[in-house]
């Protein structure tokens, strides 16, 4: 696992011994700068496989690396957008996207302007003193971004960050996450249960099966950014993921 910013090996997670487990045997290394996509059908096991890499769950077996170390918890090189919005209601977007750093010791005035670096680069500008429940959803996720980066961490986690946005909306996002990606070089991966979503994002596509959740196939997408959902490479690619897909239970 020499050349990985993160892996994992061998991983497993049972909750329960009396039922199959959730994840099993799950191997993958993940380059640095890398837009890895992980896709698998609901109730997989995504989220719990995400948490393995941020350090939120511990395995049964196996183990996630960091480089050379093993995950035994959160760390600061590797921040999360979660699956719902996540933010405090009684902190304005400034507050929120400047949370991480309180904790990190960044003086006030330091804190102040990376976050508003931040909001300004997920298009926020002019919401710093709005509070989250006045925000759509999908403002709320730029806000959920903009709190991920500014901490500064080597790899983003990414929980279906825009499930449960509109499609017009989605779309948006999307193509905005890209250029803050071409922007701010970063390892990102990233979980959908959407197969257009992944073909559109990644450089690298591992689609699960359903559980328990296993890395069934694995696609390098060579296509060049911008991508075109009606593009023909982009429609035969959806197509065979699709094919190898299994029904979400
Ligand atoms: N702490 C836990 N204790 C027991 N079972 C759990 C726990 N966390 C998750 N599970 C179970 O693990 C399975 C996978 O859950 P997970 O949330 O990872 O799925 P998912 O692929 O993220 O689904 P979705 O697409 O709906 O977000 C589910 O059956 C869930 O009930
Ligand atoms: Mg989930």
């Amino acid at each position: 696992m020499d050349d990985y910013i993160l892996s994992c090996q061998d991983l497993t997670v049972s909750f329960k011994d009396s039922e199959p487990p959730v994840l099993r045997g799950l191997t993958l290394g993940v380059r640095e700068n890398e837009f890895l996509v992980i896709l698998g059908p609901g109730q997989c096991g995504k989220t719990v496989f995400l948490n393995c890499l941020a350090g939120l769950q511990l395995p049964t077996e196996g183990a996630v690396y960091y480089r050379h170390n093993k995950v035994v918890g959160p760390g600061r090189e590797r921040g999360v957008v979660f699956q719902k919005y996540a933010l405090f209601p009684w902190q304005t977007v400034l507050g929120n996207v400047a949370w991480g750093l309180k904790s990190q010791g960044v003086s006030k005035e330091k804190r102040r302007a990376i976050a508003l670096k931040y909001i300004q680069l997920v298009g926020l500008s002019g919401f710093e003193n709005a509070y989250p429940q006045t925000l759509s959803g999908g403002m709320k996720q730029r806000v959920g971004l903009a709190r991920a980066y500014a901490t500064g961490p080597k790899v983003l986690l990414m929980d279906e960050p825009f499930g449960a946005l509109d499609a017009q909306t989605r779309y948006a996002m999307e193509n905005e996450l890209l250029i803050l990606w071409e922007k701010e070089k970063r390892t990102v991966i990233f979980v959908t249960n959407n197969i257009e979503e992944a073909v559109f994002l990644g450089d690298r596509v591992i689609l699960m099966s359903a559980r328990p959740g296993r890395i069934k196939i694995e696609r390098e997408i060579l296509i060049p950014h911008p991508r075109s959902y009606t593009d023909p490479t982009f429609l035969a690619l959806r197509q065979e993921i699709s094919a190898e897909t299994d029904l979400a239970l």
